[in-house]
């Protein structure tokens, strides 16, 4: 382990209040009482010299590991580029798992030593433990009811196993360096699809999980059409039932507007992007949706904060894309692709399946926060054909310069060892499509997967910026800050108000308590730039989506959001849109539909 003395010469970080905040509660190492014994920057120095010390197994000197822990240290410290939250929790110290996502697999066997029921149990509480989240299909288990003939008993079926998870789950969250989360995942064509569709009507059940249906393609074109399909038996494949088509789709979907969830995951478009088929499919997600992983996978995150790229400075009359900085986002990109591909090797994982398998396709996942800052700063609406073509534009840059880097990366080190079979590899053994196109065109890449979108839930907070591609949650809401409310104020709209001449502290309480920002003060292009995740209207947030995942090798996470006054039928339009947009899953949440909302806008936040 590495001695993580700070180079006095090194920086502050600069960190709000509230991120030094939630850094002490979780992040940094304490002691035997609980007493934080690191600072921030003690943290970051420990994360960036773990990190850059991988080079050393390709050959670096200490000279050159020194100098990329300082280019690593300073993204981190500036809040340009974070990792996921167990890099910055775990590296450099004993635990030393470094990935938040898991997909383990459940077999239909109580235990057979390896992943039966029991034994992915287990190995989802130590994954748990490290702070990773796990996901998982429950779709091979037989349906309730079914017989055992071991036993000569019944099966109770794949919800009974999940809530097994779901307690298990509870049980080991008070221990780890974080709750566990999870997602589970049931196939459309499993007999126990109705069951599962409502598992969670009852909001106070099965809270440790995010639940997904994997819906086929046969199924969204039976859907379309009108009729019915197959439900199969996960023992044989055998055709054990049918079901309407629509009216599981609509089970579906009141479920989504009542509650959320279910969410959908699309099963065949995430498969027909697996880079490496001939290691197995994809059945499953991590919990918040942005990875498909296949069994015993992993991906370690990292995200760039791009709204660090606008250069405030130039005249706004030039057009938004020559006010980004492109050279220094390629600079970032470049470094996040290389720190990401170093996790892999500094990381210890929990299971031999899964450390052999990261060594194999070595999977990263960059993504991006800070999306609706970028836009704000443009001044371009989220919900508009440029908002949309602009997230189409960085992500396509991104992605492909994450690309060269890796491709740079392998020229050192190698190519990912499955590389040959995979959608990247030489042309006569690749993966291809049913119709005998290939999927990508050959490159030589160190990583089979690249880039990803994930909520960026914590490290946006210590990055100061807006969550993934999310929209504003809110211009400006009453904080609770040492017993008193005080107005917390999006910095950029405090800088243009300021600028234009319009600002006062009334006006900024008034919007921060009424939680909105239609007053006659401020400038209607104004109004339309700053608009939130409740003012957009839900189509936006999908064509949004769809539009990044044109250029994301992986998924995306990304909540779309309803007013309260939504109906069954708007959801519908939605699920179906993200369908034809090529998403590969979706998830809505309908304003007030579930009792605990963790975040909300004016009076009651
Ligand atoms: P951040 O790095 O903490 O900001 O995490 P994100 O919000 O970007 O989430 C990324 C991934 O981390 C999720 O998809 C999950 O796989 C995992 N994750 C997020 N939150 C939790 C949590 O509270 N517990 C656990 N065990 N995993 C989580
Ligand atoms: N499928 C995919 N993502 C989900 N999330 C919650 N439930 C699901 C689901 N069933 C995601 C939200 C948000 C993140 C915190 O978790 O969309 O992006």
């Amino acid at each position: 382990l590495f001695d993580d003395h700070l180079p006095s010469d090194l920086p502050e970080a600069t960190l709000s209040d509230n991120a030094r905040i939630v850094l002490a509660k979780r992040y940094l190492k304490k002691d035997e009482d609980g007493q934080p014994i690191e600072e921030p920057e003690t943290m970051f120095w420990r994360v960036a010299r773990t990190i850059a010390g991988a080079d050393a197994r390709y050959g670096a000197s200490e000279a050159a590991v020194d100098e990329l822990a300082r280019q690593f240290y300073a993204l981190m410290t500036t809040g340009v580029f974070e990792p996921n939250s167990p890099t910055l929790m775990n590296a450099g110290r004993p635990l030393g798992q470094l990935s938040a996502c898991f997909v383990l697999p459940v077999d239909d066997a109580l235990s057979n030593g390896r992943s039966g029921i029991y034994d992915t149990l287990k190995a989802m509480a130590l994954v748990h433990q490290s702070g990773g989240g796990t996901g998982f299909s429950f779709s091979r288990l037989r349906p309730e009811g079914d017989n055992v003939r071991s036993t000569m008993g019944v099966a109770s079926g794949p919800v009974s196993f999940m809530k097994l998870y779901d307690a298990s789950t509870e049980v080991v969250k008070q221990g780890g360096t974080r709750r566990g989360a999870n997602m589970g995942i049931l196939r459309v064509d499993h007999p126990d699809i109705r069951n599962f569709i409502a598992c969670k009507n009852d909001t106070s059940q099965v809270t440790n999980f995010n639940i997904s249906v994997a819906l086929t393609d046969e199924f969204m074109k039976a859907v379309k059409a009108g009729g019915s399909y197959d439900l199969l038996s996960p023992r044989n494949g055998s055709v054990v039932g049918q079901e309407d088509a629509r009216q599981i789709f609509d089970l579906i979907v009141h479920g989504a507007w009542k509650t959320g969830e279910p969410g959908t995951f699309f099963i065949d478009r995430a498969n027909e992007y697996n880079p490496v088929p001939s290691l197995g499919s994809y059945e499953a997600t991590n919990p918040c949706g942005e990875q498909p992983l296949l069994a015993y996978d992993v991906c370690n995150l990292g995200s760039v904060n791009v709204g660090r790229f606008v250069k405030l400075d130039a005249p706004s009359d030039l057009p938004p894309e020559d006010r980004i900085d492109w050279d220094e986002l390629r600079r970032v990109v470049h470094l996040a692709t290389h720190f990401l591909d170093n996790v892999i090797d500094a990381n210890r994982y929990p299971l031999a399946e899964i450390h052999n398998l990261a060594h194999t396709i070595r999977r990263i996942g960059l993504g991006i926060m800070g999306w609706a800052d970028l836009l704000v700063r443009l001044g371009i609406p989220y919900s508009s054909h440029e908002g949309v073509e602009m997230g189409r534009r960085v992500m396509r840059f991104i992605n492909e310069e994450s690309r060269n880097a890796s491709e740079r990366l392998a020229e050192t080190r190698g190519v990912f060892p499955a590389w040959g079979p995979s959608i990247w590899g030489p042309d006569a053994t690749c993966a291809r499509r049913a119709d005998g196109s290939r999927v990508r065109p050959m490159r030589a890449l160190r990583n089979c997967n690249l880039t990803t979108v994930a909520p960026t839930g914590t490290i946006s907070i210590f990055a100061g910026c807006s969550g993934g591609i999310e929209p504003l949650f809110a211009v400006a809401f009453m904080r609770n800050q040492a017993g008193s409310l005080m107005p917390d104020v999006n910095p950029d709209f405090v800088r243009i108000a300021q600028e234009q001449g319009w600002y006062s502290e009334e006006l900024m309480e008034r919007i921060a308590t009424e939680g909105h920002i239609h007053f006659d003060e401020v400038p209607e292009d104004i109004q339309r730039v700053f608009v939130t995740a409740h003012d957009i209207a839900p189509e936006w947030h999908v064509r949004m989506q769809a539009a990044f995942q044109e250029h994301v090798d992986s998924a995306i996470s990304k909540t779309t959001n309803f007013p309260n006054e939504a109906t069954e039928d708007d959801v519908r339009a939605i699920y179906e849109l993200a369908f034809d947009l090529d998403c590969k899953g979706v998830t809505v949440y309908r304003d007030g539909s579930r009792p605990m909302q963790v975040l909300s806008t004016g009076k009651t936040s």
